[in-house]
């Protein structure tokens, strides 16, 4: 029996990495998706490679307007959201005396505004529609702690936790669960882009921190974005009804080390 079955997904940032993983065994499990991104022309070829099931959707979650009109279109393609997953993000680094209120701004807007506002307009849809619903946001094991060198992007994944909570308490009413998942190190163009970071600010060899991150997790490795597809697809069926405003560690134990 596939577990999402008659259902319908739409998952930011699903052109690549971990949305992308999430898109593909969402489709295994039997629901449509749409893949929902920036990158569109990305986006658009993956959804193809998929097949029908696969849709994909233009989106800058930085832009109410572009929200509403991805809504607008994934309803339009078919028919429903039964399942959000706010999967979108950037990275943000720098020194505590070189952050700048710019890239403070677009990682707020992109990682914490763009969360919220998306799960907004979806939760409009659920709550019109009656049926309630999933909703699972992208926190990570940076919003649970600070780190040195990365305090605007931890701050905004606290933010996703905190948002997590509340959203959760208010939309379960309308049989809405909101959770959501906190990745510890996973592999992929994200991490290439924090490699490089680190290289540069603590004179690293390139691919040397990712070295020192996946040994560091007691699971003995970095995790892939594979790695999260079964709580990705937990949190959305009927076998979590009953969690309600969680934010769950899949990180190989890195969080508890
Ligand atoms: N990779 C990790 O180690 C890790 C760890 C913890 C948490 N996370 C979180 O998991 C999620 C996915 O991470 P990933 O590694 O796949 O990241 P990624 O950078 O590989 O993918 C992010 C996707 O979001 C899209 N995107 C960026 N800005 C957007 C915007 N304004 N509107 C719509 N789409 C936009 C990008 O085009 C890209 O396809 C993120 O929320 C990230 O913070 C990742």
């Amino acid at each position: 029996m596939k577990r999402l079955q008659g259902k319908t997904a739409l998952i930011t940032g699903a052109a690549r990495g971990i949305g992308l993983a999430f898109a593909e065994a969402y489709i295994r499990e039997g629901a449509q998706v749409v893949l929902a991104d920036i990158d569109i022309e990305r986006a658009r070829a993956e959804a193809a490679r998929m097949g029908e099931t696969a849709f994909a959707v233009d989106l800058d979650v930085k832009r109410q307007d572009s929200i509403d009109a991805a809504v607008t279109t994934s309803l339009e393609q078919f028919g429903q959201i039964d399942i959000l997953i706010n999967n979108a993000a950037v990275f943000s680094a720098a020194p505590i005396v070189e952050i700048t209120r710019a890239d403070y701004a677009r990682c707020f807007d992109i990682n914490v505004a763009g969360a919220l506002f998306t799960l907004q307009a979806v939760a409009k849809h659920m709550i019109a529609r009656g049926g309630g619903g999933k909703i699972i946001n992208m926190a990570s094991q940076a919003g649970r702690r600070g780190e040195a060198l990365v305090a605007v992007y931890c701050a905004s994944k606290a933010a996703i936790i905190s948002l997590t909570q509340s959203a959760g308490l208010d939309l379960i009413r309308y049989g809405i669960n909101v959770n959501a998942i906190a990745p510890g190190v996973v592999d992929g163009e994200h991490w290439d882009g924090v490699d490089a970071f680190f290289a540069k600010y603590e004179g690293k060899a390139p691919g040397q921190k990712k070295h020192e991150v996946g040994a560091a997790v007691p699971f003995g490795r970095m995790g892939v974005a594979e790695d999260l597809t079964g709580m990705a697809v937990f949190l959305a069926s009927a076998d979590a009804d009953y969690i309600v405003a969680q934010t769950y560690n899949v990180d190989g134990g890195q969080w508890m080390s």
